[in-house]
């Protein structure tokens, strides 16, 4: 009993003694120092702090709170090898392989690109035709139809090249159809493209 007491006195003495000599000595120098130091370092943990919250803000709010720094922008071929149509009835053309795809707004899936935010959008296309069927091409905004150009290439390589600016709601849907009786026709140097990308949000 009487050596546990002694050892646990002894024990609390010398951590006693180890704060003593940590403890720096007020007035000291180096301890002004010390102090200047320690509020300069809660400054840069409050900014620290502060740039944190800002990081989590725009992490739950992609949308609206990034816009401005929103980068959209794509390039696709139509991946195809020989001949799209025709078809008895205007059908949506799929652009499947992947030249730039910033923003991931296009699909190469539906041929469907979404506008991913608010903003004026330009958008362009290149599609061949080669045979003796219509070359006929539509740029829509969701269903309306904003542009048509129409080629008849008789044999010949034609090419039906249009663009368009669109003011675009988050969501809008812009696309191309190529029309009934109607061919395009691609290879794997990528005559047929379809473009677009974020001019400025609004
Ligand atoms: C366009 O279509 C999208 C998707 O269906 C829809 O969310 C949006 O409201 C439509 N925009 C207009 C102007 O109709």
């Amino acid at each position: 009993m009487r050596v546990s007491v002694v050892l646990l006195l002894l024990c609390l003495s010398s951590v006693h003694l180890y704060r003593a000599v940590d403890q720096p000595v007020v007035g000291d120098e180096q301890t002004e120092f010390t102090q200047s130091q320690i509020e300069e370092l809660k400054k840069q943990d409050r900014g620290l702090e502060g740039s944190v919250d800002s990081t989590e803000l725009s992490a739950e709010e992609p949308g609206e709170e990034n816009s401005n720094t929103a980068k959209v922008a794509f390039s696709y071929a139509s991946g195809l090898n020989g001949n799209f149509g025709p078809h008895s009835s205007d059908v949506t053309v799929v652009f499947r392989k992947k030249i730039t795809d910033v923003g991931k707004a296009f699909s190469p899936i539906t041929g469907v690109f979404t506008a991913p935010l608010r903003g004026v959008y330009y958008f362009r296309f290149n599609l061949l035709g080669i045979s003796s069927y219509w070359l006929a091409v539509c740029l829509y905004k969701n269903h309306t139809k904003i542009l048509d150009v129409t080629k008849y290439p008789k044999g010949q390589y034609k090419y039906a090249v249009g663009g368009a600016t669109l003011l675009l709601q988050k969501g809008d849907h812009v696309y191309i159809k190529l029309r009934q009786k109607s061919q395009v026709s691609d290879n794997s140097d990528n005559h047929c493209t379809f473009s677009g990308f974020l001019l400025f949000p609004m």
